[in-house]
């Protein structure tokens, strides 16, 4: 879909009365939910993120995660429990899982016996069949996930998963010092500075002295991932009117940070990077070498470094 037709209509339904609940009701008719091949990719990141908590020694099996902005999909609190996580606290101001999206995901991992592979490094492989198995029988019963209102879908304890929503990552109300691992997909993206620098040091204060924040950000313009003709960097040459316009509403903000942003923000929040994982994006690179950006406040920035994308983060307490 054109891009601007996609932004209008965000846009006039968030500005609309009632918008809300057309976007909901657009969202899960529509949603991306459906795609299994949607769902694979997040159970994907989920492992990789794992993997990468693993290789810098926390340990899966009894770990008690907190993951920030569920989103749609349940994908990285299923993947950990599936990883032998004893508790998965999953955080999302919006309460957006439905029994669709949940049993979406439930049904993905359940029927893909490909889908064994991505844990197989993680988990043994009949600990993972056992739960693989559990997900399927909770799947086919009819009274836990038919007969419950969605909006009494506040937690799927029987896979150890918390969902707290609405609830806010800036002030969890979890323990200091009880969380092994602080996760997050494809948020921070769209959460404004000041409150993702809130979110890292509430991150700080959960965080077991050995836990890591392990996070993946995708500082990409997402307008360009439905329209290829788009460049994923194309928003550095809008005007900050149209960035004002299409860019700040509750359904397309974007915060316009990259890579050195959010090592700023994760020095200024206490916690110390001990890995970074990016890819160097080379069509957003020779874009912006031909037209660099000249959105206010880019002009003088390093282009490679706006070039990065699938920025991963692993980060522990500054002791
Ligand atoms: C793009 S969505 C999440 C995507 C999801 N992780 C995925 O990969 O499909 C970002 C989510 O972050 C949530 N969010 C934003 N600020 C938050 C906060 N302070 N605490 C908890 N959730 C927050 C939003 O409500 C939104 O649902």
């Amino acid at each position: 879909m054109n891009w601007k037709v996609r932004a209008n209509l965000l846009r006039a339904l968030a500005a609309m009365p009632g918008g809300h609940r057309v976007y909901v009701a657009l969202q899960r008719q529509f949603g991306r939910f459906r795609d299994p091949k949607y769902i694979r990719r997040k159970l994907k990141r989920q492992a990789e993120l794992a993997r990468l908590a693993v290789e810098h020694g926390v340990q899966l099996e009894g770990a008690h995660v907190m993951e920030l902005g569920t989103g749609w999909v349940p994908a990285m609190a299923f993947g950990f429990y599936l990883c032998g996580a004893k508790k998965v606290s999953t955080f999302d101001l919006n309460k957006y899982v439905f029994h669709e999206s949940l049993k979406a995901v439930m049904l993905c991992i359940t029927t893909d016996s490909g889908n064994q592979g991505i844990w197989a490094d993680l988990v043994d492989s009949k600990t993972l069949y056992r739960r693989m198995v559990g997900v399927d029988s909770k799947n086919r019963d009819e009274y836990v996930l038919d007969i419950i209102p969605d909006y009494e879908l506040d937690d799927f304890q029987f896979f150890n998963i918390e969902y707290i929503a609405p609830g806010d990552a800036r002030n969890s109300g979890l323990a200091a010092d009880s969380i092994d691992i602080h996760c997050s997909t494809n948020t921070f993206e769209h959460i404004p500075r000041e409150d993702l620098l809130a979110i890292l040091v509430e991150a700080r204060r959960v965080l077991k002295p050995n836990g890591l924040a392990v996070h993946y950000a995708d500082p990409t313009d997402h307008f360009a991932h439905a329209d290829k003709t788009q460049s994923p960097v194309r928003f550095l040459n809008l005007t900050q009117r149209d960035i004002e316009r299409y860019y700040r509403n509750r359904y397309t903000y974007q915060n316009l940070l990259f890579d050195d942003d959010y090592r700023e923000l994760f020095d200024e929040a206490g916690l110390e990077i001990v890995d970074v994982k990016f890819k160097l994006d080379d069509r957003s690179l020779d874009a912006l070498k031909t037209n660099p950006p000249t959105l206010s406040g880019f002009e003088n920035r390093n282009v490679e470094q706006l070039s990065r994308r699938n920025l991963i983060y692993v980060a522990r307490k500054r002791q």
